[in-house]
């Protein structure tokens, strides 16, 4: 059986000109950093120098966030919400003609697999525009009163999982409420942004309107401790998140806060057992696991387990672990060196704690980061496998026997962005969504997402929602004027 193999499928890179250098995106235009610092941005699969990235300090955020005050008062606020949305169509239709150029860099910067970056990120981060844009000038139907407002500038940081689209959850519905933006990308993840900067040009969006700074945490903090910010809108880990949450206090900032997950996969014995195993798969290894809503957590009804764990191990096997360039592969490279060791580290408190660890035999490339699919059985609630978000391939199994032991253990973690019921009856689904304490909630399905959605978190999974029209009125602000 194993002599079916596959022919290496290579995406080319041809179609992508990555720069060997680039500035900050301030006022439309590409500028150098004042104080001329730069850092590397390399491929997680090679260590491969990609390009170097100017690195922007207190002094560069100050001039960011002049441009974007600037914009907003002198032309952004001004015009009609109806210009507004053409240019969002404007970018939504550049990214989907550049969709290849951006799967491309995509991949190589953050080490995601090609056929994830082209069949998922891309084309979801130019959904996002195009919902975006058909609220522009119906802001006032949305539900926030006759008159709602934007807000100002606002500044917004993001990870290095879904690089490009979470700049299409943050940037678009901002701009489509009217306000503009000065964001900052990951430190391992920056070209796509860079990338996105040039679609602003091509757009012939006004200069300000949106700014893009480079740089690490300290970037961050420095674009969060702004005075001239109305808000803040994060994406990241739940440390952070509070950090931020403290700076903010007694400021008359606002925010939105989409930080980290533990989410539990609930799999009951009446579940169509292989889709279920697809489900599984799909919710941990998608995106090598570096995903906020990672269904992390498997909890099985016992008297399934062996049958869902044994045809969980052979499908497994068939994971294609490598050259995330390869059309082939499933799942890629770790992002970094930093997110590995962590990995790692969880990982052997797990086997540490006394859990069994088990992998398929996958033959890893000798440079780059990575980590093979794993998954842990025989694991307590006490493990710090079951509660910590591992942010990686890594899936901790766990048991019930009643339906009330599964909501349990479900909802006994300090996260709560999502969770996945696997059922043939309709009325068990519902009776468990409404116990689960999780923002987004699957029934026989995972990770699925769509701009029309909300999607958030309870206790430390976040403030607020992204997406839908729930995510606009995050950028909005409701002026009671209705019948006036
Ligand atoms: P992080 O939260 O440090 O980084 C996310 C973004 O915040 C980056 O752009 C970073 O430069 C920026 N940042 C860092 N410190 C900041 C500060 N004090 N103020 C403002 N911005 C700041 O996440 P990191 O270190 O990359 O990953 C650590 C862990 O966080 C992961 O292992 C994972 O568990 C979790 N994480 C969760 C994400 C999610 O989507 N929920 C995304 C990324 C990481
Ligand atoms: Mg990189």
């Amino acid at each position: 059986m194993s002599d079916f193999e596959y022919a290496s499928a290579p995406e080319s890179r041809a179609i992508a000109n990555i720069e060997s250098n680039y500035g900050l995106f301030i006022g439309g235009k590409f500028v150098q950093p004042k104080k001329g610092k730069s850092f590397n941005t390399i491929n997680p699969a090679t260590e491969e120098v990609l390009s170097k990235i100017g690195y922007a300090d207190k002094s560069d955020i100050d001039a960011a966030v002049k441009s974007a005050r600037s914009a907003y008062l002198k032309v952004w606020s001004k015009m009609p919400a109806k210009e507004r949305g053409k240019y969002l169509f404007r970018i939504a239709r550049i990214m989907q003609e550049r969709a290849r150029e951006f799967a491309v860099v995509e991949t190589l910067d953050n080490g995601k697999p090609i056929r994830e970056s082209r069949d998922t990120d891309i084309p979801l981060a130019a959904a996002h525009f195009f919902y975006h844009a058909g609220w522009a000038d119906k802001l006032e139907f949305a539900g926030f009163g006759s008159k709602p407002k934007s807000l100002g500038v606002v500044g917004q940081v993001i990870p290095w999982n879904f690089p490009l689209l979470m700049l299409a959850w943050k940037i678009a519905p901002a701009l489509a409420a009217g306000n503009t933006v000065v964001l900052k990308p990951a430190e391992t993840t920056p070209l796509t942004a860079l990338l996105f900067a040039e679609v602003c040009q091509q757009a012939g969006l006004p200069e300000g309107v949106v700014n893009i700074v480079t740089g690490d945490g300290v970037t961050g903090a420095a674009l969060v401790n702004h005075p001239d910010i109305n808000k803040i809108a994060f994406t990241g880990s739940t440390e952070v998140g509070k950090s931020i949450a403290r700076a903010i206090s007694g400021s008359k900032k606002t925010a939105t806060l989409e930080l980290g997950g533990k989410a539990a996969n609930i799999v009951f014995d009446d579940a169509a057992i292989d889709e279920a195993v697809e489900g599984i798969v799909n919710g941990i290894f998608f995106n090598q696991g570096h995903v906020c809503c990672a269904g992390s957590r498997l909890i099985l009804q016992e008297n399934v387990a062996e049958e869902v764990l044994d045809k969980l191990k052979k499908r497994m096997s068939l994971i294609r672990v490598g050259d995330p360039m390869d059309k082939n592969t499933d799942l890629g490279a770790i992002n970094s060196k930093e997110q590995l060791n962590k990995i790692n580290e969880i990982s052997n408190a797990g086997d540490k704690e006394g859990a069994n660890r088990w992998s398929p035999e996958v033959k890893l490339p000798s440079k780059g980061f990575w980590f093979p699919p794993t998954i842990f059985t025989g694991v307590t609630q006490s493990h710090r496998i079951a509660r910590e978000e591992i942010f990686g391939p890594v899936l901790s199994v766990l048991t019930f026997r009643t339906p009330a032991e599964a909501i349990e253990k479900a909802n006994n973690t300090m996260y709560g962005l999502s969770a996945g019921i696997w059922s043939d009856k309709g009325s068990k689904v519902l009776w468990a969504a409404k116990q689960l304490k999780a923002g987004v909630i699957w029934s026989n399905t995972f990770n699925k997402f769509d701009p029309a959605s909300p999607f958030g978190g309870y206790k430390e999974s976040g403030w607020g929602r992204e997406g839908g029209r729930h995510g606009l009125s995050g950028y909005l602000t409701a002026e009671a004027k209705v019948n006036k």
